[in-house]
């Protein structure tokens, strides 16, 4: 089985799922990241063998040794990214080869052995026709998927692992946050900054988001949502959310957002927004964006709208920004005509309601 591109994965049922009434009660809200599928899938990889022992299997617990190397040295990567019913009985995914080079260059950032583009794509159909029945019916349901990479190797030193288990995982998700698409209240960090110039920022890693819970903590205590994060050199630049990129509209309808200069997480939302902003006609800049001018614009009423962008939350509108010294709004701090309407292309294309004219929808089932 290793070697190539191509893995053959063995499928193995799990001999006993969900019964349909208990998963019918699941799905009636699943919230987000709470509720799991009856599958997985796992890969092994070992230093002079490649990659092995493709399977679907039951989701299950994963026994590990004590001295696993990602407990000690956070060798860990993530992708996330969701499941649609198409109109027609069909089901999928939404620019699926983006997360799949994304996990690439996430591996490459972490050191770790590179699961072969295509066996990432397989592994995705796997798992939803494993466990399709747990997709979400209704407009704001899909399945989350969650494929991840360790480091399985038992070992302590500080050296890239010679072992590695991919994993992916699926979990049935309503809306992220709770109340559906209503204006969040950010919270701007004065203490905490996410990645620095030449650190993790751009890969997909744990450790990122190990960092940065204080910080949300924080939002949360000031009664936010989320947190902003500004540059690690100057202390003064947006660079994006504790788990979105972020976009400001200006009332000459043109739209801003940081630039990726390796301290961000190159989002394929924000990726695919820039596209259909620029096709709706707007200018879209990518350049820095600093704290003191976001606040001027917002006073001036140059500034209409801001909204953060990402899988989980889709696009979401900044009504408030909140920060140790003041508070101030984003025009009325309702939902932008703007990020509302690019909202609603990006689902229309997402869900298949429209047409799909740069290829982004891809077809598992
Ligand atoms: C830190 C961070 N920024 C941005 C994003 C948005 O990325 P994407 O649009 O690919 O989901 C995410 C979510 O994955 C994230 O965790």
């Amino acid at each position: 089985m290793s070697g190539g591109d191509k893995l053959d994965f063995e499928i193995r049922p799990n001999p006993a799922p969900v019964s349909a009434a208990e998963r019918a009660a699941l799905l009636a809200d699943p919230g987000f990241g709470r509720v799991f599928t009856d599958h997985m899938v796992t890969i092994r990889y070992a230093d002079g063998k490649g990659w092995y022992d493709a399977r679907v299997e039951a989701r299950a617990p994963i026994p590990m040794d004590p001295a696993t190397a990602v407990l000690h040295y956070a060798q860990e990567i993530f992708e996330g990214l969701k499941a649609y019913h198409a109109g027609d009985g069909g089901v999928t995914l939404f620019r699926p080869e983006a997360n799949a080079a994304r996990f690439t260059a996430s591996a490459q950032r972490m050191a770790m052995a590179q699961l072969p583009e295509q066996a990432f794509l397989d592994s995705l159909r796997h798992l939803i026709e494993a466990d399709r029945e747990w997709i979400p019916a209704g407009d704001d349901g899909s399945l989350y998927l969650r494929p991840f990479m360790y480091a399985s190797e038992v070992f302590l030193g500080v050296r890239p692992a010679a072992e590695y288990l991919y994993v992916l995982i699926a979990s049935p998700v309503g809306s992220y946050f709770a109340g559906g698409v209503k204006p969040v209240t950010v919270w701007v960090s004065p203490h905490y900054t996410r990645a620095a110039p030449g650190g993790t920022g751009a890969a997909k890693c744990g450790g990122n988001y190990a960092a940065s819970l204080v910080a949300q903590a924080e939002a949360i205590e000031h009664g936010c949502d989320q947190v902003v994060f500004l540059d690690t050199v100057e202390r003064r630049y947006v660079d994006e959310l504790g788990g979105m990129n972020v976009f400001f509209v200006y009332d000459d309808g043109t739209l801003v957002t940081p630039p990726l200069t390796g301290t961000i997480l190159p989002g394929i939302t924000r990726d695919s927004v820039i596209t259909l902003a620029r096709e709706a006609g707007h200018e879209v800049v990518e350049r820095p964006v600093a704290f003191d001018e976001w606040q001027a614009d917002a006073a001036s009423g140059r500034l209409r709208e801001v909204f953060a962008c990402g899988t989980a939350a889709v696009i979401t509108p900044i009504g408030r920004v909140r920060f140790p010294d003041g508070e101030f709004a984003i025009a009325d701090g309702g939902p932008g005509e703007v990020s509302m309407a690019i909202r609603q292309r990006l689902v229309d294309i997402q869900r298949g309601r429209t047409d799909d004219p740069h290829g982004w929808v891809h077809r598992v089932i």
